[in-house]
């Protein structure tokens, strides 16, 4: 196995990845991956369950190593999972700081809190926090590092529909404030077209297809080829 991630350079692009390659024992997930994403540009990626998102995206974070090709990326992006993975035992602040080496974590946190919404929960602890309130210290942590590349992995998945949709207005934001590349793993459809710039499918370990929903338009032909491309048969609709 060869490590891992080659850092990038100042006016580089978030992230490139050639050629990747990543398998456990002798099942391939990922084979021959090419995939590039600019710094401010959303991409969004879909699949179905089991098709190697996860394992992309742990590979681009450094997580874990991988078996060929090449990684172009920054030192450290920022991740949020599923689960905000926060420390139980540390206040709000202290998690958002947490690895950071400046000389003020506290007010750096301070202001990652108030831009997503918990400015006043500097001392509160990560079990007073419904859901959506985890996810969104989740990602202040995440952006308190400033990332050149932020990758989320169905951040959303487990919110109710409304708090979902009050975190794509967030994320969105954030998102044009900070402007670094994005690579979002989905499995909403919707979702994607809310939020990416370019909509990529992956299927048997490679990107197989590419949507860019900024020059080819959103809507209603992006959803039922999407959908076609996941193995889904778009509903009909009579309106
Ligand atoms: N640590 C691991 N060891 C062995 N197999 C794994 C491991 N992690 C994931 N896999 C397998 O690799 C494939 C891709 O998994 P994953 O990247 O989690 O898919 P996705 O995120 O698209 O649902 C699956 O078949 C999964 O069972
Ligand atoms: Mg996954």
């Amino acid at each position: 196995m060869t490590l891992h991630v080659v850092p990038s350079s100042v006016a580089s692009p978030a992230v490139v990845v050639t050629n990747l390659r990543r398998a456990y024992g002798k099942r391939v997930v990922i084979d021959n991956l090419n995939l590039r994403i600019e710094r401010g540009e959303f991409v969004a990626l879909l699949g179905e369950s089991g098709c190697g998102k996860t394992t992309l995206l742990r590979a681009l974070a450094g997580l874990d190593p991988i078996d060929g090709g090449r990684i172009v990326a920054p030192r450290r992006p920022a991740v949020v999972f599923q689960e905000h993975r926060l420390l139980p035992w540390d206040s709000l602040w202290r998690n958002v700081s947490l690895g950071l080496q400046v000389k003020d974590p506290r007010e750096r946190a301070a202001a990652a809190l108030a831009e997503v919404g918990l400015g006043d929960r500097l001392d509160d602890w990560p079990r007073n926090l419904s859901g959506g309130q985890a996810q969104r210290v989740a990602l202040a942590r995440a952006l308190v590092q400033q990332p050149e590349l932020l990758l989320l992995d169905e951040p959303f998945a487990a919110l109710d529909a409304l708090t979902r949709i009050r975190m794509h207005d967030l994320v969105r934001e954030l998102v044009a404030n900070h402007r670094p590349g994005v690579l979002l793993v989905t499995h909403d459809v919707d979702e994607a077209i809310a939020l990416a710039d370019r909509i990529l499918v992956m299927r048997e370990g490679r990107i197989a297809f590419e949507h860019r929903t900024k020059r080819d338009g959103a809507g209603r032909i992006a959803r039922s080829e999407l959908l076609a491309e996941l193995g889904v048969v778009a509903s009909h609709h009579t309106a």
